[in-house]
């Protein structure tokens, strides 16, 4: 029997390109309220803009309705300033996609856990960090991980990993921590599939699967390319012609950010302590030029519409 996921409202806690895509699929495709929350409103505002766009063009291409964009955008609402991380109090599930920061992560875990309905997911889009020190970080003060309000709040903790462009990417990688219960992963697993998405389930491992395994072979290219063994264009295109790859990994490295494969590289690397995941030198130092790719301009190639 199939699990119903029970989401009446979304909470989504960052509106850059990976929380935005999150609102757009659940409002789309799950047809659920989402309050969208970002500490900062210039963020906000372009992360609107940017739901306007995709849905635009999404008409634009007849895929959807004009009325289906209609009330898609009307699902959406923005959570003032003033009420901060209070303003997701009504949402059944809110998920987390802020920088990958594990103690701004703790911070924001355990304010939800004391501002939020004590019975809502609490889901992280995560690439990498442990998704049980984040579901630990959510025990009410004065409480024992083995009490039972320390059990229950960890326990609807889990990850929920979309992929960049979110409206693109057919996966949801689950990420259950050690605390996670069975109701919060089947719940988490029947609202990624409404929100039009294959899951695929993994431990909590520096990386999960995904990034476990991507990441390295990023690292490996610059590697690469630091060592002069071939162009950043040849490595790109042996990986896209030779073995049929949307984007040549340099490419890819620049779409995800620099920052955030910096971010990942470095969890792999302190998470399992194998001189394998060591971070390149050359990405370590474009993260420190501030070179962090598509984002902002410029990576291993240039974007001047930034
Ligand atoms: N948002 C929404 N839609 C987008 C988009 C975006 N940012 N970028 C592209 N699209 C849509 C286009 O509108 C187009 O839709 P259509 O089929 O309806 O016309 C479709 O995607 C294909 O786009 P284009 O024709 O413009 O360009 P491409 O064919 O080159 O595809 C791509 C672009 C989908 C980004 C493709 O290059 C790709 O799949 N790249 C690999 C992406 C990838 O690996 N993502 C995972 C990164 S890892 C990750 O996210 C995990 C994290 O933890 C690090």
């Amino acid at each position: 029997m199939s699990v119903v996921h029970g989401i009446r409202t979304l909470g989504v806690l960052g509106s850059g390109q990976m929380g935005l895509g999150i609102a757009y699929v659940a409002a789309l495709r799950a047809k659920v309220p989402v309050l969208l929350y970002d500490r900062s409103a210039e963020q906000i505002d372009k992360g609107l803009k940017l739901m306007d766009k995709l849905l635009a063009k999404d008409v634009s291409k007849g895929k959807i309705q004009d009325i289906e964009a209609k009330e898609a955008r009307e699902r959406l609402s923005v959570v003032s300033q003033e009420q901060g991380l209070k303003g997701l109090r009504d949402a059944d599930m809110i998920v987390e996609a802020v920088s990958e920061n594990l103690s701004l992560k703790q911070k924001i875990f355990s304010s939800l856990s004391s501002e939020c309905r004590p019975d809502a997911i609490l889901a992280s889009n995560t690439s990498s960090i442990s998704i049980t020190k984040i579901a630990a970080s959510t025990i009410p003060e004065g409480q024992s991980a083995a009490s039972e309000l320390g059990k229950q709040s960890a326990a609807r903790v889990v990850g929920l990993h979309f992929f960049n462009p979110v409206p693109v990417m057919k996966l949801v990688e689950l990420i259950s921590a050690l605390q996670t219960s069975t109701d919060t992963l089947e719940r988490s697993r029947a609202f990624a599939i409404a929100c039009g998405k294959e899951v695929t389930v993994s431990k909590d491992v520096p990386g999960f699967v995904s990034n476990a395994l991507l990441m390295p072979f990023i690292n490996e290219a610059i590697m690469w390319l630091e060592k002069g063994v071939a162009t950043k264009e040849d490595i790109d295109k042996t990986l896209k012609l030779g073995m049929n790859h949307p984007m040549g990994p340099l490419q890819l490295a620049d779409f995800i950010g620099l920052d955030t494969c910096l971010a990942i590289q470095q969890t792999l690397y302190q998470g399992t302590g194998d001189s394998k995941y060591r971070p390149s030198v050359l990405l370590e130092r474009m993260v420190d030029a501030q070179w962090y790719g598509r984002k902002n301009g410029k990576g291993f190639y240039e974007y001047p519409d930034a």
